[in-house]
């Protein structure tokens, strides 16, 4: 394997650690621990190493599938990951769905070939033909996540049916990865209810603001569900105990309180960033989720070049499209507190209107 740089990993190792506010976080705010129980008594493995069998059986109801065919993962970054190394040999081909997070395309293609089916503004529609042009006899894998990062586009149902079909009939798995799904009003079905052929992946970072219990899970049929289990022995051996206890009660008595709070916290944010970029004149899709990828404003040539003025002048850190491919726009994390959000916005704006002279 030959992993290129993970480039908005870097770009937050160079502009995060000293910046006064941070509007490139993806998921939405953290919770704090103490709204948990925490005591997990000895703090050893969790046996059996896939995890818990009853919460992986209530996961499993969530997507019609049973529990041997979910795996508990540190966080959806390895959930994604022991996907394809279950499913991916050397000569084997993706079509994977962009703008998209990063590894969803490096990994796959470090191992065999990936061919990018982009989606364009202002909607990011995804064109089925176009994905269907793409496949090869050496298809494995069609990949997307949904809701999207960065663009926020939730695709519906019947293009979700159509993607499975497609793939389904090349002999063919759908990966999505639905880290973001959760944080929808009225979330669609996931993936993996489509079929046999559909595997999700998710976790509780993003739309529970839980990124630090490191707790995710792929829904996978059982024999591909096997393979992930042998990959899972070589990274992390178990799900962490003190994370899975967190996720049963996030997932569990506690979902619906903090889903309708999450769910309220990103619309006012997303409200403010409407005001903010109808004010600025930029182009956006409204999104689905806590992150925004909206054009670069006027007066300013490439994501980077914006981005890096921002942090140099106010102290506030944004992701630039480049690493998503997309050097004409940026991403806005807006899931932080919203008195945080209303300081970056009024700093960002402050510096376009010092750049433009107004
Ligand atoms: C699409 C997507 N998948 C996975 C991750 C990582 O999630 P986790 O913290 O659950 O590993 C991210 C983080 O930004 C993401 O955007």
């Amino acid at each position: 394997m030959d992993l290129p740089p993970f480039e908005l990993e870097r770009w937050l190792d160079e502009y995060e650690p000293n910046a006064d506010l941070m509007l490139a976080e993806s998921g939405v705010r953290s919770l704090p621990a103490d709204r948990f129980d925490l005591d997990v008594g000895e703090l050893g493995y969790v046996i059996p190493t896939d995890g818990d069998p009853q919460f992986r059986a209530d996961i499993a109801e969530r997507y019609d599938r049973s529990a041997d065919e979910v795996v508990l993962t540190c966080g959806t970054q390895e959930a994604d990951f022991l996907t394809f190394m279950a499913l991916l040999e050397e000569g084997d081909h993706a079509v994977v769905v962009s703008p998209t997070y990063q590894s969803l395309k490096s990994v796959p293609e470090s191992v065999g070939s990936v061919t990018e089916v982009r989606t364009e503004p202002p909607a990011w529609d995804l064109s089925v033909d176009a994905v269907a042009d793409a496949m090869r006899a050496e298809t494995r894998l069609v990949v997307l996540t949904n809701p999207s990062n960065p663009t926020g586009k939730y695709l519906g149902p019947e293009t979700m049916r159509a993607l499975y079909d497609l793939a389904a009939d090349n002999d063919a798995y759908l990966l999505v990865d639905e880290v973001y799904r959760m944080l929808a009003d009225d979330p669609h079905p996931p993936a993996a209810a489509l079929g046999p052929r559909a595997i999700s992946a998710a976790g509780v970072s993003k739309s529970y603001g839980l990124a630090g219990a490191r707790l995710g899970w792929v829904v996978a049929h059982p024999e591909l569900a096997d393979e992930v289990r042998k990959w899972k022995d070589y990274t992390t051996i178990s799900p962490p105990m003190l994370g899975q206890h967190i996720a049963k009660q996030a997932l569990g008595e506690q979902e619906d309180e903090i889903l309708r709070e999450n769910r309220a916290h990103a619309k006012a944010n997303r409200d403010r960033v409407a005001e903010f970029v109808d004010d600025y004149d930029l182009d956006w899709f409204e999104p689905v989720g806590v992150n925004a990828f909206p054009t670069v404003p006027e007066g300013f040539d490439s994501g980077k070049e914006f981005c890096r003025s921002v942090y140099d002048a106010e102290s506030v850190t944004l992701a630039p499209g480049e690493v998503f491919g997309y050097p004409d726009r940026f991403r806005l994390g807006f899931g932080l507190h919203t008195e945080e959000l209303e300081d970056g916005l009024e700093r960002i704006g402050r510096h376009i209107d010092a750049v433009r002279g107004e």
